[in-house]
């Protein structure tokens, strides 16, 4: 029996006595406006092509993709995020692809934004989904080595290209040095002030990539990216990264994957004035899912706990391919 004494007088359980107290104790919430939801983009009219390291997730043509697009909407999610899933045949070492301005990925952003101006446009830039290569630079052949300056006029021509067929925010997602300068400059050359940049400041060269690459077809061929990529067991670096995002003129900072780096998010959303996003990656997603499909978690819970762990950690924003599931719930 315990004493007067030594009964705990200050009892943090009060404030979870009831829902309605828990409600109005809660510190962090997430809403639709958090949600970014990346698509995967085919060339053909017509296409809707499973993918199976991401079940629920498809490469859609672009007429199906604008349909998802405003199911996207009518859920009210505000942004969508842009891969495009290029042909083997139209893949090159020089990733010709990427500057083609006539190409099936800025037509479909143009679409988009004729057919539903208030979506927002998020694209990629980066070389890998149409480098032979699988790398987001340019291959040395002689040595094997990515290169970095050379990559960046290609990121350029690919920031005017997006930002002409409409794109309301590029994604900068390749990690060479200097791109956000880079593309800042040729968008302001170009009358694009209005084009804004979330650079992938702090991608790391993880594990968790490996059903987007999948998706894409575009898994390094040699070597991997840890070149470019960081080393999982930075987060100095992550800030370093961060201040030069910031003085080359990024307007949101992105950290990514999501899950195993909330301390990189963290310690990125103290440091910086920027909106900082995370990036639940595929690996994050299928995690999920291959365990709710065994019957090992409930996946609906877990994704909805996970999605709210970023914004604790302090993201304003968050590239889910849960993020329609979830609105469908919020
Ligand atoms: C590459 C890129 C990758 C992702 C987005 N852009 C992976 C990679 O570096 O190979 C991964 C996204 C995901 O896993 O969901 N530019």
């Amino acid at each position: 029996m315990m004493t007067e004494f030594d009964r705990p007088h200050i009892r943090p359980r009060r404030n979870r006595k009831s829902a309605g107290i828990r409600a109005m104790v809660q510190e962090n919430t997430l809403t639709k406006n958090d949600l970014i939801m990346p698509l995967f983009l085919a060339g053909k009219n017509g296409a809707k092509e499973a993918i199976k390291s991401m079940p629920g997730q498809f490469r859609f043509g672009p007429d199906l993709l604008l349909k998802e697009v405003k199911e996207l909407h009518a859920l009210g999610i505000n942004c969508v995020c842009l891969f495009p899933a290029v042909e083997d045949r139209k893949k090159d070492s020089k990733a010709s692809e990427a500057m083609n301005a006539h190409g099936f990925y800025p037509k479909a952003i143009n679409m988009i934004k004729n057919e539903l101006p208030e979506m927002q446009v998020m694209t990629d830039i980066a070389l890998d989904p149409y480098s032979s290569d699988g790398h987001d630079g340019l291959v040395d052949r002689k040595t094997g080595r990515i290169l970095n300056d050379e990559t960046l006029d290609i990121l350029a021509e690919m920031a005017i290209i997006q930002a002409r067929a409409g794109a309301d925010i590029l994604g900068p997602s390749d990690m060479m040095d200097g791109r956000v300068g880079v593309i800042r400059q040729a968008l302001d050359a170009e009358g694009f002030y209005e084009t804004s940049v979330m650079s992938y400041t702090a991608k790391y060269a993880s594990a968790f990539y490996g059903p987007f690459r999948d998706a894409l077809e575009s898994a390094p061929k040699k070597g991997d990216k840890k070149t470019y990529q960081m080393n999982p067991a930075n987060v100095k670096e992550a800030l370093l990264e961060a201040e030069l995002d910031t003085e080359e003129g990024a307007d949101m900072l992105m950290v990514k994957p999501g899950l195993p780096y909330l301390d990189v998010i963290s310690a990125l959303s103290d440091e910086s004035l920027l909106p900082i996003a995370a990036y639940n990656v595929s690996g994050e997603y299928a995690m999920i899912k291959a365990a709710a499909a065994n019957g090992w978690i409930d996946g609906e819970k877990a994704m909805m706990e996970m999605l709210l762990s970023f914004k604790r950690a302090g993201a304003d924003m968050i590239l889910s391919y849960f993020s329609k599931e979830a609105a469908s719930i919020l």
